[in-house]
């Protein structure tokens, strides 16, 4: 697996500080209130294992499935929702956990889709930012690490289904999936 990867970005004791942080920033914003966190499957699933127990607060968890990839490297553009949440969010603290933020448009439609529910407030959160490719006017609230324009995998992200389990996030080499 690791011949697939040209470079590690961030290892797992980095990501574990930074994530440690995150729950910190996370806990002291939100005061004590009651989260509702809800994840975008499937890449934010060791992430939001991991930044949920490092949370000081009553923390509800639920998942989306929402997709604009198949099982390509260029997003289609379509968004559709797969699975959707089934905790009752009117009124509360909604905070919304994506892999990675790369056009905008998941981040964006969900934000919209979720505030028609008259949430109380309504944060993002995302691991991972590749800037760059922003296409989506979105503003997210909490960012763990920018990523440079390359195909990153592991803790997580995938490509195809593979390397979630990679426990350090790296460059997937081109030849990999092309
Ligand atoms: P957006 O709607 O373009 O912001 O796409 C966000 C989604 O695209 C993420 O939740 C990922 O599933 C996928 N994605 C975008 N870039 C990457 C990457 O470099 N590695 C793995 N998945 C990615
Ligand atoms: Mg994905």
């Amino acid at each position: 697996m690791l011949e697939d990867i040209s470079k590690i970005l961030f290892t797992e004791d980095e990501i574990k500080a930074r994530v440690t942080e995150l729950g910190r920033q996370i806990s002291e914003d939100f005061k004590g209130e009651d989260i509702v966190v809800i994840g975008l499957l499937k890449g934010c699933f060791i992430f939001i294992a991991d930044l949920m127990r490092a949370i000081d607060a009553n923390v509800a968890v639920d998942f989306m499935l929402v997709s604009s990839y198949g099982a390509g490297v260029v997003s289609s553009g379509e968004i559709k929702v797969r699975k959707d949440y089934s905790i009752d969010i009117e009124g509360k603290n909604v905070l919304v956990i994506d892999d990675i933020l790369d056009t905008g448009r998941t981040l964006a439609f969900v934000k919209d889709y979720l505030m028609v529910k008259s949430p109380k407030t309504i944060k993002l959160c995302t691991l991972l930012d590749k800037p760059e490719r922003r296409t989506s006017k979105v503003s997210v609230d909490y960012v763990g690490f920018s990523v440079p324009d390359e195909f990153v995998v592991g803790y997580g992200l995938d490509y195809d289904e593979k390397y979630r389990n990679l426990p350090y996030i790296g460059v997937l080499r081109p030849e990999a999936y092309t």
